[in-house]
């Protein structure tokens, strides 16, 4: 055991290390758990006892040799070739994760280039809104129901009454206050309504709105406008529908419906066997909006429409649960690549 050990020593000695591959071969060979020195020490359980201190000591002077000799070429060749021996140039890169836009984002951003392709600017709100604002104006009588605690989130209540804003119409109001006829505008936003979340319905979602007033604007325009968006959005083939409806702010109203995109009308469980998908509210923009917001009803009109960018989503994605939308699970987020 003893000249094993002086002879392991000589060639620790003797042993010429050249380069980091060279020094990594020596660690496994003397140090490693498997090397030289550890099989040595398992093997003193065979030596005689009266020479276990002994060769124990010997043994212990091995591996402080071989981890001496290890260390002090390690930084000899780390000071010989500088940083350069750590770089690699040749190291194929490690691979950066592309972030992918939001489903919705890309959504907002084709319904925004397809109205302003046909002259709609884009003009924001506040989500915190006064009732003039998300309610009276539009229009709602005092005792309407959408002012419930059911729907809206009220943050303040009493003289100035302050909500969480339960549709982007009240945008609509605020571009009438400021700006004068001809208006073309979309307002897209997040919107807030008391709902219990589940795949179909959520405490917070997005729409956008639309809003046209110039003279001589009809309900015409209003179908045409919405039939291009249609088509736009969905493909050559897509067809609407409008089926009288009723909302504060317009007068006429109307729901309109898509031809279903799923199953080309023939009639699948998503369009319940209809072959029809309601994706919008619009009409034309009641007079009595108009002049709460200083416009005269008799020299102009105009008409309206609201989407949900959910529901658009749903249709061009085929995701139908909504909560996936806010829970930014990667697996899902990381689908939706390109766009614009
Ligand atoms: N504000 C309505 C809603 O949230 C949607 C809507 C319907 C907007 C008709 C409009 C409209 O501008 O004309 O359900």
């Amino acid at each position: 055991m003893k000249e094993k050990i002086d002879e392991i020593k000589q060639k620790i000695v003797a042993s010429t290390i050249q380069n980091g591959e060279e020094l990594e071969s020596f660690r496994i060979k003397y140090l490693g758990s498997k090397g030289i020195i550890k099989d040595l020490f398992s093997g003193l359980k065979e030596v005689a006892n009266e020479q276990k201190r002994e060769v124990g000591q010997l043994l212990n002077g091995l591996r402080t040799l071989a981890q001496e000799k290890f260390d002090s070429r390690k930084e000899e060749l780390v000071s010989e070739d500088g940083e350069a021996s750590k770089l690699d140039v040749s190291r194929p890169g490690d691979p950066i994760e592309i972030g992918a836009r939001h489903p919705l984002s890309l959504v907002r951003s084709e319904i925004i280039e397809i109205f302003s392709r046909i002259g709609f600017s884009v003009s924001e709100g506040p989500e915190i809104e006064d009732d003039w604002h998300n309610f009276s104006a539009l229009n709602f009588p005092p005792e309407h129901p959408a002012r419930d605690m059911q729907d809206t989130f009220f943050i303040e209540k009493g003289e100035k009454e302050m909500a969480l804003r339960t549709h982007t119409s009240s945008v609509q109001v605020r571009v009438m206050e400021n700006e004068k006829p001809p208006i073309r505008t979309i307002s897209p936003g997040r919107v807030y309504r008391n709902e219990a979340i589940s795949a179909r319905a959520h405490c917070f979602f997005h729409q956008v709105e639309g809003l046209y007033i110039d003279k001589d604007v009809s309900f015409a325009d209003l179908k045409q406008t919405l039939l291009y968006f249609a088509k736009e959005m969905f493909g050559e083939k897509a067809q609407i529908r409008l089926r009288p409806s009723y909302f504060p702010f317009t007068e006429p109203s109307a729901e309109v419906d898509i031809s279903c995109t799923i199953c080309n009308s023939k009639g699948c469980n998503v369009c319940k066997y209809t072959g029809w998908l309601e994706i919008l509210g619009c009409g034309m923009v009641d007079p009595n909006v108009l002049e709460g917001s200083n416009i005269d009803s008799k020299e102009y009109s105009g008409f309206a429409f609201g989407m949900g960018v959910e529901r658009i989503a749903q249709l061009k994605y085929r995701v139908n649960d909504l909560r996936l939308y806010s829970e930014n699970d990667v697996r899902f987020l990381k689908q939706f690549k390109g766009g614009i």
